[in-house]
């Protein structure tokens, strides 16, 4: 493996303090030196001059698809995907078919992604046999295969009772429950946030009510059991707040927000846009206002992609039969990038809740840039524009809101494990 050496960029990662313009060398997978100007003969260049260098991205929440669903994505389609988006860890929700919910899949995930990958792909198991909220999955035996988290991600597991059990079977694992909170009763025939634009099109909304009191009933259950609760991808002011009140109590909780969930809103579904339909709906700027809030003072701990590919099928039908989600790996950082040029968000803040955030959460020694570490970095050029151009994807699934729109900020190179596994050719 040939030593690279990265070249006068602005290294940043908050967790160690660092904001200085230098040089990184990398051999051997890890990161041998680091700061003011490294000289180091045979060494492939990478040029960051005015960009940059940041600990590579850790995503804790995508959807692979594989087995089952591969029209929509592979394990090796979607880990290019992260790579061009800057991730250098990637972890897979078990939605797939069938479901990945017990260890024998857990190891078929691990053995083609250890083959296919391009990145570290991370699995995470079933909380509930199927994912159908009856009875709970082998979770002890996919500890053991390796799984980094639970979850049923796609629905709410319904069953209190279940649930905590669920909580109190993960304490001695160790490992987080991953929830979707959402009661189904509430959002039961919901189509887009309950609101002006629901009403206008004439769709049966989906209340903030719904993602609330299942937010509330979790953090009460994982009050009562002291296990690790991560809420997935919130996106509601009252959520928020909730979650905000039990950090203040000492619950164990994290939280995470999407990028789509901070940068668009309800109104991205006027026409009846299937692109923009997802699960929790867009919501409105009030509610993005709290979510930036809670990144920023620490309620909401992470930004994680939901990346949710489909096929072009999935999508091309009437906006009730449409499927939910967004391609997200592929315009994650630039579309976050609005909120730093906007002033809203500060880069280092954004880089940390893409790196070192998501690192502490899965308890893992990524996510920093220092001498030792494994050498997963992304090269960033915050001022290039570009135009989204969804037949360019690596990603199968080509369903984007983001298509033709043009953003500011890009990742020019990902390095993983000491080997340059993306590089803009632009
Ligand atoms: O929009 C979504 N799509 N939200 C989810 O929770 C599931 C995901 C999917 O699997 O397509």
């Amino acid at each position: 493996m040939k030593d690279i050496l990265i070249k006068n960029g602005r290294i940043i990662d908050l967790a160690t303090g660092l904001d200085e313009t230098g040089d990184v060398l990398i051999s051997g997978g890890r990161i041998k030196e680091l700061g003011g100007s490294i000289s180091a003969q045979g060494a492939e260049i990478l040029d960051a001059t005015s960009q940059v260098v940041c600990p590579g991205f850790i995503d804790m929440h995508c959807h692979l698809r594989q087995p089952g669903y591969e029209a929509k994505e592979t394990i090796a389609s979607g880990s290019k995907a992260a790579a061009r988006g800057g991730f250098t860890t990637i972890c897979c929700m078990p939605n797939t078919n069938p479901p990945l919910d017990n260890a024998p899949l857990i190891t078929y995930v691990n053995t083609i992604a250890e083959k296919e990958a391009a990145v570290r792909v991370l699995p995470i198991g079933c909380i509930t046999r199927a994912r159908k909220g009856d009875e709970l999955s082998d979770m002890m035996t996919m500890a053991q295969a390796g799984v980094v988290a639970f979850s049923d991600d796609g629905s709410h597991v319904k069953n209190p009772q279940l649930m905590r059990r669920a909580m109190e079977y993960s304490l001695p694992l160790g490992l987080p429950i991953i929830e979707h909170c959402e009661d189904s009763d509430l959002a039961d025939g919901g189509q887009a946030n309950e609101g002006i634009v629901a009403t206008t099109l004439g769709l049966c909304g989906i209340p903030t009510a719904a993602e609330e009191v299942a937010v509330a009933r979790d953090i009460i259950l994982a009050e009562l059991t002291g296990a690790r609760l991560h809420i997935a991808h919130v996106s509601t002011k009252g959520a928020v707040e909730l979650i905000r009140q039990a950090k203040k109590r000492g619950v164990k909780l994290s939280a995470e927000v999407t990028p789509h969930h901070l940068t668009l809103t309800e109104e991205c579904v006027l026409g009846y846009n299937t692109q923009a339909k997802v699960s929790p709906p867009l919501r409105t700027q009030s509610d993005i206002d709290a979510l930036i809030g809670g990144l920023k003072d620490g309620t909401i701990d992470i930004i994680a992609t939901d990346h949710a590919p489909h096929t072009a099928n999935d999508k091309a039908c009437e906006f009730g039969l449409a499927a939910c989600g967004i391609s997200g790996l592929e315009t994650a950082f630039s579309a976050l990038m609005q909120l730093v040029h906007s002033g809203k968000l500060p880069l280092p803040l954004l880089i940390a809740k893409l790196s070192s955030a998501p690192a502490a959460i899965l308890r893992m020694k990524l996510g920093s840039i220092c001498v030792g570490a494994p050498a997963d970095i992304s090269v960033i050029n915050p001022h290039l524009e570009w135009t989204v151009n969804t037949a360019n994807f690596i990603s199968k699934g080509h369903n984007t809101p983001l298509e033709g729109s043009k953003l500011k900020g890009k990742v020019t190179a990902t390095v993983y494990a000491g080997q340059v596994v993306y590089q803009d050719e632009t």
